[in-house]
């Protein structure tokens, strides 16, 4: 853990945005290990675990009027919608909260309008909430869902290859295309911008982003698609159990909300008998009560990031994912599964190891070597690593020489 002391228990350093050992510093991950791992499910920053901390002794003290106080005019839902447009360059009215990724995709996939004839087109690269989500939509309405491949290798893989697989999918009967911006199967990231310029206009560009939130630097805006679903609790490092759908101002239309919102632009008129007049939106953020000590302290973990910034962010995880790729494609026994190019990767690097069983490898390398990994979540597995913000170079070459040493 070269150049990082832990951070004493109440006693943080100052926070620096421009140095990454201090960003480190904010977090209590465990100094023992070297993690790859926490893009799974996110550690909290000091500042995010302020926040629940001080939400939570509220709540415990007189949760009835520090709820009053909260939701006066959906005070504390708008702080973190407006902290998250600021992050994304984004509108608050475009953006929905959720608790994860597979809600905002349920809620999404559940909701959007479709005709009997029309039909959702999705990939086999995608994950299972993508999937379970159409597949549970097609049984409700009998909506048809077909999946394509869209890449045989992915390591040779190319922008050309992907955008072209999509368009000869579309047909005249095509009304929504269902995608992952990074594929949690092999690190492949789809040049989402290029395949929504070849889509039809009628066709709606669904994506499920939670691997490319927080590392990319680009907005859903530039991004190109329709809807972007994503969870908090992975790479930005939000709190555990939050997430948003950001839809294009001109997209919202076509959902209709599954579960009702407690938003008081709906709760109130229906307390009058008038119908309810709020954002498409905010229509589409879930009501009943939440662990708001989470949903409340998101909008720290937004502020928190928008001091990093999106592009050193950006810049950072590619540099560190980059250098790891380089150090496996020189070990013989490896296979790369991820892409070198920037432009088709993110931070998930995916391999395999000649004669080891994936979860075998990711066994030893933390029984011998305090190396945290994971394994691809899918019926192909590969060992999956996560460099993230909260790692360095010396961690990456570290992981290098370990994986290089398992024959041994
Ligand atoms: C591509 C992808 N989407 C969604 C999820 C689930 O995210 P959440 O826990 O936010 O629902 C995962 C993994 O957990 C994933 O790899």
């Amino acid at each position: 853990m070269a150049g990082f002391a832990p951070a004493a228990l109440g006693a943080a350093p100052p926070f620096d945005p421009r140095r990454w050992s201090s960003v480190r510093a904010q977090f209590s991950l465990d100094p023992r290990l070297t993690n790859f791992a926490t893009f799974l499910l996110a550690p909290h920053p000091r500042q995010v675990r302020d926040a629940i901390a001080r939400h939570a002794r509220a709540l415990d003290r007189d949760a009835k009027r520090y709820l009053d106080r909260q939701e006066d005019r959906n005070r504390a839902d708008q702080r973190v919608r407006n902290a998250a447009a600021r992050y994304l360059g984004a509108n608050a009215d475009e953006i929905a909260l959720t608790d994860s990724t597979t809600m905002g995709l349920g809620l999404l996939y559940g909701g959007l309008r479709l005709e009997e004839d029309d039909e959702v087109i999705t990939t086999t690269h995608d994950f299972y909430s993508t999937h379970e989500s159409l597949r549970l939509r097609a049984l409700r309405t009998g909506a048809h869902v077909r999946k394509v491949r869209l890449y045989q290798n992915a390591r040779a893989t190319s922008v050309d290859e992907l955008v072209s697989a999509v368009r000869r999918a579309v047909t005249p009967k095509t009304r929504v295309v269902a995608l992952t911006w990074v594929h949690s199967s092999t690190g492949v990231k789809l040049p989402i911008r290029a395949i929504a310029d070849v889509l039809p206009t009628r066709v709606l560009l669904c994506v499920d982003g939670v691997h490319g939130f927080g590392v990319e630097a680009t907005t859903p805006r530039q991004l190109g698609c329709d809807f972007l679903a994503s969870g908090c609790h992975k790479w930005l490092f939000g709190p555990r159990g939050t997430g948003i759908i950001w839809g294009r101002a001109e997209a919202w239309d076509a959902v209709t909300p599954t579960i009702p919102t407690f938003d008081g632009r709906a709760f109130r008129p229906w307390m009058e008998g008038r119908a309810p007049d709020l954002p498409r939106s905010a229509a589409m953020t879930p009501g009943g009560f939440h662990t708001f000590e989470h949903r409340w302290a998101l909008a720290e973990a937004f502020e928190f990031r928008r001091r990093i910034g999106r592009v050193r962010t950006a810049t950072r995880t590619h540099q560190l994912a980059q250098r790891l790729k380089n150090g496996l494609a020189e070990i013989k026994h490896v296979r790369l599964v991820t892409p070198q190019s920037p432009a088709l990767s993110a931070g998930i690097v995916c391999f395999e190891v000649e004669g080891q069983e994936p979860f075998d490898l990711v066994e030893r390398l933390y029984v011998r070597h305090r190396i945290v990994a994971s394994v691809t979540p899918y019926a192909t597995r590969y060992v999956r690593l996560g460099p993230s913000i909260l790692n360095t170079p010396a961690e990456v070459d570290r992981v290098v020489r370990a994986v290089a040493s398992s024959r041994r």
